[in-house]
Order: structure tokens, then C-alpha cells, then sequence
């Protein structure tokens, strides 16, 4: 058995991966993989609560994998899987809902972000915290490496935890989020956060025609000196003693200033571009996803056996 503490995070297939995706959570897991026994996954349950069409998320759950690969997660060091090869996920999520409250789950931000703008919210909005809670608990996590939108989701999974040890007997690890605050919220193209759900995000896997048609989209405003939401993107690329002088040179000239942050973004991605191509027509992606759901569910099928049997179900 390794000793090395435990690191698992997903991504929702739900659309394109963006930089936000990549700074807030990605980087981080990447540098991580060697110091941790690394779990990534993609949970495609999740993903309906938002998206009904079965060829997207299958469309999406790829795009995930390949990003995953592509920005350097090793499959030989991290185990890889998709949510809805391992029905542990939705069993143990059942076995919350019957644990934790309405009123504990009403405070979640997403489901009251949804109210608020009156949507109609399904039961699985509501409960999306709990399914979570399993995805993490499931594998004795100890850190999940995430943006600053979900550690309200990780603190759900410990106390989730907390209760069911209380109420059972010993089962699970208490998690952490693990968040690198400069990039705990990354900005999208109009100063609020980047987000696949307001369309303000820049792919991570951009041509170059598309990261300059996204940048030169960036809302500018005239107030200040300096173009903010333009730095404020740059500098997850560069550091502010190399960009403050090009700012201060261009002062007002926000097409140059502009023009150099496509420059540098597509330096960044092109070789992650790249890998992907490649990737995506070399490697068996079904394979990896069913050898990894088999592992995945070796070890939750484990971690099920001793719930049952603390909660007296079959
Ligand atoms: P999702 O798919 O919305 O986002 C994936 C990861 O990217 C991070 N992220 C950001 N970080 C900084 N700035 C941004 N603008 C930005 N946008 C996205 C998110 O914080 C996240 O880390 N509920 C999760 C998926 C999930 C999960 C899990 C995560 C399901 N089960 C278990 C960890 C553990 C979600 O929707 O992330």
C-alpha cells in the first residue's frame, strides 16, 4: 500500500475546457501527480444536470480525457475513469440524501444562484452536492484540487462525512479543497468569472484564430491607465515585473497590448494544442476509460462493502 496522501478531482463534461479550468484546477493537479496517490475522473452524472443530449456528453466526456491527457496528467501514475462507469457514485449519494438535510443542502450557492434567477431547479441541482460528497468520499481523498467556486462543495463532502462517521461508525476521510489562491478565480473576457456558462471563456485548446477573435473581444474599459481585464489575463501567463513595463510603454494603446497577450496566449497553448491532435487520433481513449473504470470501481466496491454493512442494507 502506498503512503503517500490521496488527491482526487473531476471536471464536468459540459463543454469545452477553458484556461480558467486549466489554472484553477488543472495546473495544480499536474504538479501534484508525483506527490500524490492522483485520482481524476469525469462526472458525467453530474454533467445531466445541466445537458440532455447523449451525444454532447459523450462528446464532452471525451473532450475531458483528452484534456486531462494533454496537459500532462500521466495515465501510468494517475488513475483515470468516467463517474457513471462506477455506480458506487450514485448508490452512496442516495445513502447522504437520507443522512443530510433539506435545510443543510438550501445553502448550497449553486442551487440558490438558480433560485434566485428563478429557474426552475431539478431535484438533482439541488442534490448535486451529495453526489459530489461520493465522489470524493468514495476514495479516502484527502485534497481535492479545485478553483474557489467549488470549495463550498468539498466542505458539503466533510461534513457529509463527519455525519455519516457519527452516526455509523468510522467510514470516511475528512477531505480538504486545495486552492492556489492567485488563480482561485480566473477571470473570463468580460472581468467576471470564467465560465463556460456565460460564454466568456478563452478554450484552453484555442487556435489561434480563436484566442485572438477572444481577445480582442475582452471588455475594455476607459477608466484606469491599464486595460485591467487584458493584464488581468496576461498575468496568469506572466509575471508582473515582465508585464508592467510593456503596460506601462503602451499606455492607452490597448490594440498593442492586446496583440502581445494573443501572442503569449498562443505560445502557451500551441504545444498543449498540439499534443492534443495528436492524442485524440493516437490514443485508445475506451480503453483507458474501461480500465480505469475497473480499477475505480475495485476500490469504491470496497468502500461500499463496509458502508453497507455499518448501515445494515444488504
Ligand atoms: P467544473 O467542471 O465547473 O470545473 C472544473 C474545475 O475548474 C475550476 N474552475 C475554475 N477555477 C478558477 N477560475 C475559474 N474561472 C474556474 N472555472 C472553473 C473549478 O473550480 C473546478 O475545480 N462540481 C465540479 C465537478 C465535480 C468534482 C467532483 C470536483 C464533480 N464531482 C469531485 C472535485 C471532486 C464542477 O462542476 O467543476
Amino acid at each position: 500500500m502506498s503512503s503517500k496522501k490521496k488527491m482526487l478531482s473531476g471536471i464536468k463534461p459540459t463543454g469545452l475546457l477553458h484556461i480558467g479550468n486549466y489554472f484553477g484546477m488543472m495546473k495544480q493537479s499536474v504538479l501534484l501527480q508525483d506527490e500524490f496517490e492522483s485520482t481524476f475522473f469525469i462526472p458525467d452524472y453530474h454533467a445531466l444536470t445541466t445537458l440532455h443530449d447523449p451525444l454532447m456528453l459523450k462528446g464532452f466526456v471525451k473532450e475531458v480525457i483528452l484534456g486531462y491527457l494533454s496537459v500532462g496528467l500521466d495515465p501510468k501514475k494517475v488513475l483515470l475513469f468516467r463517474q457513471s462507469d462506477v455506480q458506487e457514485h450514485t448508490e452512496l449519494a442516495w445513502i447522504f440524501n437520507c443522512i443530510m438535510t433539506v435545510s443543510y443542502l438550501s445553502r448550497g450557492h449553486a442551487y440558490k444562484d438558480a433560485e434566485a434567477k428563478g429557474e426552475e431547479v431539478t431535484v438533482g441541482t439541488f442534490d448535486y452536492p451529495m453526489l459530489m460528497a461520493a465522489d470524493i468520499l468514495l476514495y479516502d481523498t484527502d485534497v481535492v484540487p479545485v478553483g474557489q467556486d467549488q470549495k463550498q462543495h468539498v466542505e458539503f463532502a466533510r461534513d457529509t462525512a463527519e455525519k455519516f462517521n457519527r452516526l455509523f461508525g468510522a467510514a470516511f476521510k475528512l477531505p480538504e479543497a486545495r486552492i492556489m489562491e492567485e488563480v482561485a478565480t480566473v477571470p473570463g473576457i468580460d472581468g467576471r468569472k470564467m465560465s463556460k456558462s456565460y460564454n466568456n471563456y478563452i478554450p484552453l485548446f484555442a487556435s489561434r484564430e480563436e484566442i485572438a477573435d477572444k481577445v480582442m473581444a475582452i471588455v475594455t474599459d476607459s477608466k484606469g491607465t491599464r486595460p485591467e481585464n487584458v493584464y488581468a489575463i496576461h498575468r496568469l501567463l506572466k509575471d508582473a515585473s515582465a508585464l508592467d513595463p510593456l503596460y506601462e510603454e503602451n499606455e492607452g494603446n490597448y490594440k498593442a497590448l492586446k496583440e502581445a497577450l494573443v501572442e503569449d496566449l498562443d505560445a502557451f497553448i500551441a504545444p498543449m494544442r498540439e499534443r492534443r491532435k495528436k492524442l485524440e487520433v493516437e490514443y485508445d481513449i475506451d480503453g483507458l476509460l474501461r480500465e480505469g473504470g475497473e480499477r475505480a470501481q475495485e476500490i469504491a466496491s470496497a468502500k461500499m462493502s463496509d458502508v453497507r454493512a455499518k448501515i445494515g442494507v444488504r
